[in-house]
């Protein structure tokens, strides 16, 4: 999910890039004000931390650009793709690492495992709005394609 930093800056469209350049596949994306209550469950893991309610605070100030993207190894490459949670941590390369410099406002939220993403496609999408498409590219991209 891109955050409303990412959004504001204008690097919706350069986030999206480097999944794309990547080889992940996009499955469903949408642009929204996320209510309180979808970002009390999106954040859960968090409840009773300080940064807890700054957080969900921020994240409902502006439209967000939650998206899913699959491939093998989906979460573990957006992961590495997305960098160390602290950007000043994050090397070059890496979406945090070139383009942000502080924890609250390092651009983008990426699932930390299969079980959350699942958790979390579920939150954010309707079944419906997860489009199952064959991307002609994939014999060039993927193994067994
Ligand atoms: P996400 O992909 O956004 O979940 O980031 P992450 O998995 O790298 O970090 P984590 O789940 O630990 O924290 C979720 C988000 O809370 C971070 O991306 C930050 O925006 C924010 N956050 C985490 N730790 C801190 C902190 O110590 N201070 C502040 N201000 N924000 C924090
Ligand atoms: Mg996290």
């Amino acid at each position: 999910m891109i955050k409303p930093d990412g959004v504001q800056r204008g690097l919706v469209g350069k986030i999206i890039a480097r999944f794309e350049e990547k080889g992940l596949k996009l499955e469903a994306l949408k642009f929204l004000r996320p209510s309180e209550c979808l970002l009390h469950q999106h954040y859960a893991e968090h409840q009773g931390k300080s940064f807890f309610e700054p957080l969900v605070k921020y994240i409902q100030s502006g439209p967000v650009v939650p998206m899913v993207w699959q491939g093998p190894d989906a979460v573990k490459i957006a992961r590495t793709l997305i960098g160390s949670t602290n950007p000043s941590q994050s090397p070059p390369g890496t979406i945090r690492g070139d383009m942000a410099v502080q924890t609250q406002k390092n651009l983008i939220h990426g699932s930390d495992s299969v079980t959350s993403a699942e958790r979390e496609i579920d939150l954010w999408f309707d079944n419906k709005e997860l489009i199952g498409w064959d991307r002609d590219g994939d014999k060039w991209v993927l193994e067994s394609a």
